[in-house]
Formats: C-alpha cells, structure tokens, sequence
C-alpha cells in the first residue's frame, strides 16, 4: 500500500489505485508532521510532494514500514535525504518531464515584469484603463538584452534556448559544475568565473540551482547589490535561494528594476512588502502546472514505484 500526500491528476490517481492500492487525498489537505509520520509507519511507500516537510524528527517516526518516497517533483529539499537514508528509505524525483513548462515559467516571468504585464492587467480589470497614449505604461525591452543564468543545468538550459532562438538574448551563466564545452557551444553562451560576475553582467537574472544548505539565501543583500540598478531577477527554483527580507529592501532601495517570482521562503506566505510593489510579479509556483506535465510527472512517478516494488533500481533515484 502506498500513501499519496497530495491529489494528483485523475489518470494518475486511477493507474495508483490500480496498481499499488493507493491510499489517495481526496480532500487535499496537507499532511501535518503526525500524520506523515503515521503513514511511514503504516504503508510502504509515500507518493510525496513539496507540501511534505520529510525532515530528520519526523523520519525518526519506530517502526518504520516504508521504503520508498516516490517525489512527485524534481525538487527534493523538502526531504532529508541523510535522515531517510539512515532509516533505508530509497528516494526518487521526476527529472525532465517538467524542464519545458518550468522554462516557459521562467520566460513568462521575465516577459511580464519587464513589459509590466501584470500592472497593465490589473489596470484593465479595475475599469482605469483612459486608452492609448504614448507614454503609458512604458516597459523595458526584452530583445537583445543579456540573460545571467545561475546554474546551468537542464531547466537553465532550456530558458538560455528560449532566450537566444526567441529573443535574440545574450546569454551568461555560472555553474559549479557545467555542462559540457559542446554543449555550451551549442546553447552559444558564456561561462562566467563566478555568480558575482553573472550578476554584474545581466539585464535579467534567473536561478536554476536546486536548494540546499550551500544555495540557501545565495541572493543575499550584497549579491542583490551587485545586480545591475536596471535589472530583474526571475525565481522559479526555490524560495529560500533568495533572501526574501534582502529583496525586499533591495527592491525599496532602487537596487534593482524588479522581480518575477514563482516561488517563495515560506510558501504559501509572500511578504507583504512584495505584495505591495508594482514591479514585481507574483505567482503561485506554477512552474509545472500544465496538465500534460503533472500527468507525466505522476507517470513518472508510477514508472519508479514499479521498478522499485519489482526489485528493479528506479530510473530517478536520488537517495
Ligand atoms: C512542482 C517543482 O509543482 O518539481 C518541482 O520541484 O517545484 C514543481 O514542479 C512541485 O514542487 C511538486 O513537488
């Protein structure tokens, strides 16, 4: 039996029950501590997601009968991959599936923000829209200018495409570890030596480094005073990459131009201060969220446990 924290998609929740009787969310109430703890204890796997803290307490949960966390996401910070390994548990992600539509979240961001989008719509909606004029609602220009990439993996890499093939962008980034030479060559972007070199370079400036102790507020106060005073930042990685607090006050103090952001420190709360200010926008964390993508994430997902409850190693194991 496995235990399914979140609903999913219809189709992938009909294939879970079908296969592993699944224990499904039908209300979609988030599982408290206790109630995660009960279902390590009761089924032997979880279908888990990012709403799920897993961390060391609520892994210590005698006796443990689960063995797998089958993520349905990439990003796996919500688990401490130390404290499930030391309890046996194998863990699993579902890479890949989700790079385009994150993308295209990344790109949909940098678009509205510079093109202010969202000011315009809330203009329309409030019947204050007085028409046409030359002046109105001035944005900055998208083509042409340089897109500083922090990490470079496959969902980087996907926006450096968008950006070269769509917009004519230039493209920096830096990686600690990078792709390979052809690669680069072939995406025709600049490695930079450091991320405080990216930042000092870039019109726009979008993270794609998976959080973790290390990443976690990289975006401080002195990096987001490094930013160009012209400049934007996209954030559709994880919350705590950025110093939420640092952004606020780089963003009262003129530092930068503005913000696109899809993903928060303490999700779903959003400072009010952001909520506040007109050159930021504000999303959801919809990054995934098409319909084709969850389902696939949710096959993905069915693809591990498969392999995993057949004795076979799951594709997308990450602990
Ligand atoms: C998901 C994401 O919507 O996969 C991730 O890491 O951030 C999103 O695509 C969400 O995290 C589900 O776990």
């Amino acid at each position: 039996m496995v235990v399914v924290t979140r609903r999913l998609p219809a189709a992938v929740e009909e294939q879970l029950a079908r296969e592993f009787d699944a224990s499904l969310n039908r209300e979609d109430r988030p599982l408290d501590a206790p109630a995660l703890a009960h279902a390590l204890g009761s089924a032997d796997g979880l279908v888990c997601t990012v709403t799920d803290r897993l961390d060391a307490q609520v892994l210590a949960v005698e006796p443990v009968r689960a063995r797998i966390l089958a993520n349905y996401g990439v990003g796996f910070n919500h688990i401490d991959l130390a404290a499930a390994k030391r309890r046996g548990l194998v863990v699993t992600n579902t890479p890949e599936v989700l790079t385009e539509d994150t993308a295209d979240d990344a790109v949909m961001l940098m678009l509205m923000v510079a093109r202010r989008a969202g000011e315009g719509e809330r203009e329309v909606r409030a019947g204050a829209w007085r028409g046409w004029r030359p002046t109105h609602l001035l944005g900055t220009k998208v083509s042409g200018k340089t897109l500083g990439l922090v990490g470079m993996g496959r969902i980087a890499r996907a926006v450096a495409r968008r950006a070269r093939a769509g917009f004519g962008m230039r493209v920096v980034f830096h990686d600690p570890v990078p792709p390979p030479p052809e690669v680069v060559a072939e995406l025709g972007a600049t490695a930079l030596a450091s991320i405080d070199d990216v930042l000092r370079d870039a019109d726009f400036v979008s993270l794609h480094c998976p959080a973790s102790p290390e990443t976690r507020h990289l975006m401080d106060a002195r990096r987001l005073r490094l930013m160009k005073r012209g400049a934007f930042l996209i954030n559709t990685a994880r919350g705590d990459v950025v110093d939420e607090r640092a952004l606020v006050q780089a963003l009262a103090a003129h530092e930068l131009a503005g913000a696109g952001l899809d993903v928060y420190e303490r999700e779903p709360e959003v400072s009010p201060e952001l909520l506040a200010m007109q050159n930021v926008v504000l999303l959801p964390h919809l990054g995934s969220a098409t319909t084709e993508t969850r389902v696939a994430m949710g096959l993905r997902v069915l693809e591990n446990l498969t392999a995993f409850f057949a004795g076979a190693p799951p594709r997308d194991r990450v602990a």
